[in-house]
C-alpha cells in the first residue's frame, strides 16, 4: 500500500514546493512493512515529503502508533434534506465519519426530494460549508434526461437504482438500461449501481425474518442485474454497490469493474438473528455466501469497502419484520471493525487500506487515500492496542443502535483532514471544515482498475 515506490505526486498534480507547516512522526507501512516514517505537511494540507530526518516545521511524534491514509466511504445516506433530524443530519453523519476514520463520504441521492437536477445538487451543497465534519461527494439520480448535462457539471457522481428500495419507487425498465449507461459514459462522471433485478424478487414468499428476506430478494436477482450491466460501454466509470456473493464478486473482477462490499455483508449473515435491525437491501445472505465474500476480501479481490450507512429510527425498526425499513448505520464502525480484524491477524493492513482508502479515492478521482507526496494529508493515527467493544450508547449515531453491538473495534486516536486535526484522543474537535468535492481526474485519468471489456 501507500508509499510503495511512489515517484511523487498523483498523476497530474504539481510537485510540492510549499512551506512545511508540520511533520507527523510515527510508523507506517512502507513497501509492505511497518517502519518508522516522517510525513511533512505543507500549508495547504498536502503531503510535501515522506522520509526520515525531515526538517522545516514542528514535529508531532505519535511513537509506535500507525499512520494510515483516511478512508473514503463511497456509500452513505445522510438523509438531508427531508429525513427526520433525530435520525441523521449532514452534521451528525459526517461527525460519525470523522470518528470512524473516514475523510470523504459519497452521499446518496435518495433523499426527500431525491436529487435529480442541478438545483437539487446545489441545495445539498449549500448545506456543507460550516456543517460538514469531513468532505462530501454528492451523487445524483439520472432519471430526468434533460437535466443530465447540467448535472454532470455539478454532481460528483451518479447513482443508478435497478430495483426499488428506500425512497426509490421508479426504476428504469431493463430495456432502457443500456441506453442510459451509454449516455452516462459520455458524461464522464463515476456511476454507482444498485444491482438487483426486481423481476427476480419472490414477493409471494413469507416475510418474517432475515432468511425470508434473503429468499424474497435472492442472490439470483443480484446476479441477473450484474449480467445486464454487460452492455455498459467500457469507458463508463462503473462501480457496483454492496456486492453480497463470491459469484458476483468473481464476475465483476473478471470484467475489471469496480465494486464494493459492506461490513455487514462481510461479517453478518441471515443467521445473525432474525431481527429487523439487520434487515437491509440487498439482504444478508447465507453463512456460505458471507464466508465466500470475506475470503475474497481477505485476498484483496474486493476493490472497495463501503458502509452503506443507512440509519432508520428505533421506532420504525421496532416494527414487525415485514413493516420495518431496510438499512443500518455503519460509517462510524466500518473501519474500526476492520482494524480489529487486522489486529486479530484475519486481514492484512495493506489489503484493508487499499480497499478502504486507495481504490475508492481513485474511483472518484481524488488525490487522497495513499501516503504519497502530492496527496492530501488526510491521515489517521491508530494505536492497535486500543481495542474496544462496540456499544450503541457510546457511538454517535442519533438513531441510537448498531447491528454490531459487542463486536471488537479499534477507533483511530487522531484524524487529520487536509492537515488539520479533527479528532484528538478519539473525540471530535473539528471546526466543520468539510467541503464538497468532485472528481478531479475523471475525464483524463482512468481508474486504478481498468475495464477489460469482458462481460460481467
Ligand atoms: O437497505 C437499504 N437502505 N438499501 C438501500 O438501497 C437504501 C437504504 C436506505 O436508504 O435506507
Ligand atoms: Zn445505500
Amino acid at each position: 500500500m501507500g508509499t510503495d515506490d511512489d515517484p511523487g505526486g498523483p498523476d497530474g498534480a504539481p510537485e510540492r514546493t510549499g512551506h512545511v507547516a508540520w511533520i507527523l512522526v510515527g510508523r507506517a507501512q512502507v513497501r509492505g512493512r511497518l517502519q518508522p516514517v516522517e510525513i511533512a505537511i505543507d500549508d495547504d494540507g498536502i503531503i510535501a515529503a515522506l522520509g526520515r530526518d525531515l526538517r522545516g516545521g514542528p514535529r508531532h511524534d505519535v511513537g509506535d502508533s500507525v499512520i494510515l491514509p483516511a478512508a473514503t466511504d463511497l456509500h452513505v445516506h445522510l438523509r438531508e434534506p427531508g429525513g427526520p433530524r433525530d435520525v441523521e443530519t449532514l452534521a451528525s453523519g459526517t461527525i460519525q465519519a470523522a470518528l470512524g476514520g473516514v475523510g470523504l463520504v459519497g452521499d446518496m441521492p435518495n433523499t426527500i426530494p431525491p436529487v435529480t437536477d442541478s438545483d437539487g445538487v446545489e441545495e445539498k451543497a449549500r448545506r456543507v460549508p460550516g456543517r460538514a465534519a469531513v468532505d462530501v461527494l454528492l451523487y445524483a439520480l439520472p432519471v430526468r434526461p434533460r437535466a443530465l448535462a447540467r448535472l454532470a457539471e455539478t454532481a460528483g457522481g451518479f447513482k443508478v437504482y435497478l430495483s426499488p428500495t428506500t425512497g426509490v419507487e421508479e426504476v428504469p425498465a431493463s430495456v432502457e438500461v443500456p441506453g442510459l449507461l451509454a449516455r452516462l459514459a459520455e458524461l464522464g462522471l463515476p456511476v454507482s449501481v444498485h444491482a438487483e433485478d426486481p423481476s427476480r424478487f419472490r414477493t409471494d414468499l413469507p416475510d418474517r425474518g432475515l432468511a425470508d428476506w434473503n429468499a424474497r430478494r435472492p442472490a439470483a436477482a443480484e446476479l441477473a442485474a450484474v449480467a445486464s450491466l454487460g452492455e455498459a460501454p467500457p469507458s463508463l466509470r462503473l462501480h457496483v454497490a454492496h456486492v453480497t456473493t463470491g459469484t458476483v464478486a468473481d464476475r465483476l473482477r473478471a470484467a475489471g469493474v469496480s465494486f464494493e462490499a459492506t461490513p455487514h455483508h462481510l461479517l453478518l449473515s441471515e443467521r445473525s438473528g432474525d431481527s429487523s435491525y439487520r434487515k437491509v437491501n440487498p439482504p444478508l445472505r447465507s453463512e456460505a455466501d458471507r464466508a465466500a465474500l470475506w475470503a475474497r476480501f481477505r485476498r484483496g479481490e474486493v476493490p472497495c469497502l463501503a458502509s452503506d450507512h443507512a440509519p432508520h429510527s428505533l421506532d420504525t425498526k421496532d416494527r414487525p419484520f415485514d413493516l420495518a425499513p431496510s438499512g443500518m448505520p455503519g460509517v462510524e464502525t466500518m473501519l474500526p471493525l476492520m482494524l480489529a480484524r487486522v489486529r486479530a491477524s484475519e486481514l492484512e493492513l495493506g489489503t484493508l487500506v487499499a480497499a478502504a482508502s486507495d481504490r475508492p479515492s481513485r474511483w472518484v478521482g481524488q488525490p487522497r487515500g495513499r501516503l504519497a507526496v502530492g496527496h492530501r494529508a488526510d491521515l489517521l493515527v491508530v494505536d492497535f492496542r486500543a481495542r474496544t467493544r462496540l456499544e450503541a450508547r457510546r457511538l454517535h449515531a442519533p438513531c441510537g443502535w448498531t447491528a454490531f453491538e459487542g463486536w471488537e473495534a479499534i477507533f483511530p486516536r487522531e484524524h487529520y483532514l487536509r492537515g488539520e486535526r479533527i479528532v484528538e484522543d478519539g473525540q471530535y474537535i473539528g471546526r466543520s471544515v468539510g467541503e464538497v468535492v468532485r472528481p478531479e481526474y475523471a475525464r483524463s485519468h482512468p481508474p486504478a482498475r481498468t475495464r477489460t471489456g469482458a462481460r460481467p
